[in-house]
C-alpha cells in the first residue's frame, strides 16, 4: 500500500466539546504519523473552497455555517487542522472518523460515539477526513503550505536535522 497524507479538522462541535484530544489519540493509537498541526480562522471563502464538490446540496449552507463554528459559539471560526502520513493514511483515518451520518456510524468510531444528527438535520460530526487520494491532495493543499509539513525527505534535502 502506497504511503498517502491526508487532511484532518477537528470541526467546531469537537473542538468545543472537548474531544480535541481524543481524536488525536485514536488517530495515534491505529499508527498513523502526525506531520503538520496548526489552528485555522474558517474564512467563508475557505469553507466553500473545501466544500466546493457540495455546493449544489441542500444543507451546504449550513454546513458553512457549522464548519465556520457558527452554531458552537466560536467566535474566532476556529478549527484545528491536520495532517496525517502513513500507509493507507486515507482509508484507515476514514475507518477511525466512522461513516458521515453519526446515526449510521459504527459505535466503536469517533463519530458513532461523539457525533450527533441535529434536530434540524444537520451531521455533526466531530471531525472531517479526506474521502479519497484526489480529495486528500486538494484539500492538504487547500490548507497547508508546503514548508508546514515536517517530511524527513524535506529536511534531508534541506539539510535540517
Ligand atoms: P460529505 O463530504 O458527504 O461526507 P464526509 O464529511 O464524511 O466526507 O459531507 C460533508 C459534510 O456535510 C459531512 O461531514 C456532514 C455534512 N452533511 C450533512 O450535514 N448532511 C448530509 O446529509 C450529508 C451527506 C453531509
Amino acid at each position: 500500500m502506497a504511503i498517502e497524507q491526508t487532511l484532518v479538522l477537528i470541526k467546531p462541535d469537537g473542538f468545543k466539546r472537548g474531544l480535541t484530544g481524543l481524536v488525536i489519540d485514536r488517530l495515534d493509537q491505529a499508527g498513523l504519523e502526525l506531520i503538520g498541526a496548526k489552528m485555522v480562522g474558517v474564512t467563508e471563502k475557505l469553507a466553500k473552497e473545501h466544500y466546493k464538490d457540495l455546493a449544489d446540496k441542500p444543507f451546504f449552507p449550513n454546513l458553512i455555517r457549522y464548519i465556520r463554528g457558527e452554531f458552537h459559539d466560536l467566535k474566532a471560526n476556529q478549527v484545528l487542522a491536520l495532517v496525517y502520513q502513513g500507509e493507507g493514511a486515507i482509508a484507515l483515518t476514514r475507518k477511525v472518523a466512522g461513516a458521515t451520518n453519526p446515526e449510521q456510524a459504527d459505535p466503536h468510531s469517533i463519530r458513532g460515539s461523539f457525533g450527533r444528527v441535529t434536530t434540524q438535520g444537520q451531521f455533526e460530526n466531530v471531525l472531517h477526513a479526506s474521502g479519497n487520494a484526489a480529495d486528500a491532495e486538494r484539500e492538504v493543499k487547500l490548507w497547508f503550505k508546503p514548508e508546514e509539513l515536517v517530511s524527513a525527505a524535506r529536511a534531508a534535502t534541506n539539510g535540517k536535522h
